[in-house]
């Protein structure tokens, strides 16, 4: 079990989520962050944080973004780990 990042943070990367993370499982890619399914440990933290609702556990992750399971787990192998909040990629969601 992990929790995944999902479309909605595509171009947005608001990073309020990372911050609250106890187990720095956060990763920053180019458009958006990805969760290391290795590293999280399915606290809820993060979910109630991302201000356009792109995280969830992964067996709740809706179907139409199940590529995004995979995704984060590939993705967490190739990006640097992100802790701190960075400006979003737009303003306001
Ligand atoms: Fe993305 Fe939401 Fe975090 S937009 S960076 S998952 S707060």
């Amino acid at each position: 079990m992990a929790h995944v990042v999902t479309e909605p943070c595509f171009g947005c990367k608001y990073t309020d989520c990372v911050v609250a993370c106890p187990v720095e499982a956060f990763r920053e890619g180019e458009n958006m962050v990805f969760i290391d399914p290795d590293a999280c440990i399915c606290c809820d933290a993060c979910v109630l944080e991302c201000p356009v609702e792109a995280i969830f556990p992964d067996d709740e992750v809706p179907e139409k973004w199940h590529d995004f399971i995979a995704l984060n787990a590939e993705m967490s192998r190739q990006c640097p780990v992100i802790t701190e909040r960075k400006e979003p990629l737009v303003k306001s969601p």
